[in-house]
């Protein structure tokens, strides 16, 4: 990583995370570490075609550090105090905003003290970006954490084309409409040209909000948003729509042809004593997962006799998630007392029903995982997307594999070919897994062929360049000629994405 002074780019990505985690180690040694996630994928090569910059936040308290290069990405650190963990990120956006936007199935917290650290920290996020983001520069504003951004950036620099993701759902208006600074929110998220859904119902269920809050008008995936006298800024159109995300699925498929992989999957089997179905799950310890209710229907299939642990062994990679936040200490309590539980009861001195795993692993540990498991389970009770679900299928060049998937996770509505279930019917959860289990080989490579069709073709480049090129759309209606030149700039990388 080489140091670099400020320099003005005309790509600007802003997340609430950066691509690259400043890492201090027990002994207090610190470093960088690459964060492989899906955005970071989906976006390195449009950052590395346009000489783009990333603005975000490194991970730990109180960090100032001057941009760098990592990767041939401009990293832009944003710094966050103790006090900005605690209100902005562990609390407003973790502790008020997660809940609310999943479904309220843990209770949201609303403080006004969060709100106002919530606003500030928004504020440093599109400061970083207005310092950093070229004259007629595309900046893309990435989830939750940061739904203030885009008017911020809107009020600030007007010359901006700006997009919007939301990673996450967004919840029906009887559910928002809880949210004391609900109309604050959707009037930042309006400063942007394009926002992203995941689903088609997340992007109906804004556009409700925006007509019930701010009276506005929508026609078709357009929100009307009047223009302001006080500021002097003209009317705009905004398009809200989903586009939902995916992975790099040929990278995964290429880590899975790997012999090396292939046989870390069959040492992992042994390693479980060679049960006849190895079933997983892959999450974050998080709430919204449904963990605990896969447990469930795991823990009465053995004590009815229906699956034997001789013959089925679960595997529950639960990675560790924003531990400092109450609920997410109380359910690791809940799930490890079940995990304990199933396995006290059932366990052999030779087969455990459970191997739980409180870590995060490297993603080809994760392919070999995913080559290992003849069963994957997402339970989720409500998921944006759901990821692990599709690299699953990316993974599985052998046409098998069975997928049991929740209908509340957004991946629900491509891979239509999986086992679709509702979390909450515990019986109609049980009746799925052991229909799972028994499947033939011939149904199995069916499902999963016409699966593994969908997320190549898919894939997280063909996601960044739909969006993009709406963007790049909604920016040449009111270009000027350096903007242009910036749009102009998006479009050879556009290109060069679907080309890939
Ligand atoms: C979800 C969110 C991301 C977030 C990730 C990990 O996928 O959509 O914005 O980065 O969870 O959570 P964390 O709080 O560790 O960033």
């Amino acid at each position: 990583m080489t140091p670099k002074t400020h320099n003005r780019y005309d790509f600007v990505v802003v997340s609430n995370r950066l691509p690259v985690d400043r890492i201090i180690s027990p002994e207090g040694d610190a470093s960088w570490q690459h964060s492989p996630g899906g955005l970071v994928t989906a976006l390195e090569p449009v950052m590395q075609a346009t000489d783009g910059a990333w603005v975000g936040w490194a991970g730990q308290p109180d960090l100032e550090f001057e941009p760098f290069v990592s990767d041939g990405i401009h990293i832009v650190p944003v710094a966050l105090s103790a006090d900005d963990i605690e209100n902005y990120y562990e609390g407003f956006s973790n502790d008020t905003l997660w809940p609310l936007y999943h479904d309220v199935i843990a209770p949201p917290s609303y403080h006004r003290e969060w709100w106002e650290s919530y606003v500030a920290v928004n504020r440093r996020f599109a400061d970083a970006a207005v310092a950093v983001a070229a004259e007629g520069a595309v900046v893309w504003v990435q989830d939750y954490q940061l739904q203030l951004v885009p008017k911020m950036l809107r009020t600030a620099r007007p010359d901006l084309t700006i997009g919007f993701f939301n990673h996450i759902p967004f919840p029906p208006y009887g559910i928002y409409s809880q949210l004391p600074w609900r109309t604050q929110i959707i009037d930042g998220l309006l400063g942007a040209d394009v926002i992203g859904f995941q689903r088609v119902a997340d992007a109906s269920n804004f556009q409700r909000a925006a007509r019930r809050l701010l009276g506005s008008v929508t026609k078709s995936a357009y929100i009307e948003v009047q223009a302001d006298d006080a500021t002097g800024a003209a009317s705009r159109r905004v398009l809200a729509k989903a586009f939902p995300i995916s992975i790099d699925s040929s990278s995964f498929e290429e880590m899975a042809r790997d012999p090396a992989i292939q046989a870390r999957a069959r040492e992992i089997r042994e390693g479980l004593g060679n049960p006849k179905t190895v079933m997983l799950g892959v999450d974050r310890l998080d709430y919204t997962k449904g963990i605990g209710h896969r447990l469930k229907a795991f823990g009465e299939l053995l004590a009815e006799g229906r699956i034997e642990v001789e013959d089925v062994t679960l595997v529950q990679v639960a990675s560790p998630s924003r531990e400092r936040v109450a609920a997410y200490m109380q359910l690791r309590d809940e799930i490890e007392l079940t995990v304990g539980r199933i396995n006290g009861d059932f366990g052999t001195m030779s087969h455990q029903a459970i191997s739980y795993h409180h870590h995060g692993y490297p993603r080809e540990e994760m392919v070999a995982l995913y080559l290992a498991a003849d069963v994957m389970l997402v339970t989720a009770l409500r998921d944006g997307m759901n990821l692990v679900a599709k690299e699953y299928v990316a993974s599985r060049f052998d046409d098998d594999g069975v997928l049991v998937l929740s209908e509340f996770a957004g991946a629900s509505d491509e891979l239509r070919r999986s086992l679709r279930i509702n979390p909450h019917d515990i019986d109609g959860l049980k009746d799925a897994i052991v229909q799972a289990i028994e499947m033939p080989r011939v149904e199995r490579q069916r499902r999963m062929r016409s699966m593994r069709k969908l997320v190549l073709a898919n894939d997280v480049a063909r996601w960044s360049a739909e969006f993009l090129t709406a963007l790049r759309a909604a920016g040449d209606n009111n270009a000027t000629d350096d903007d242009d030149d910036a749009l102009g700039e998006l479009e050879v990388t556009i290109e060069r994405i679907r080309r890939r």
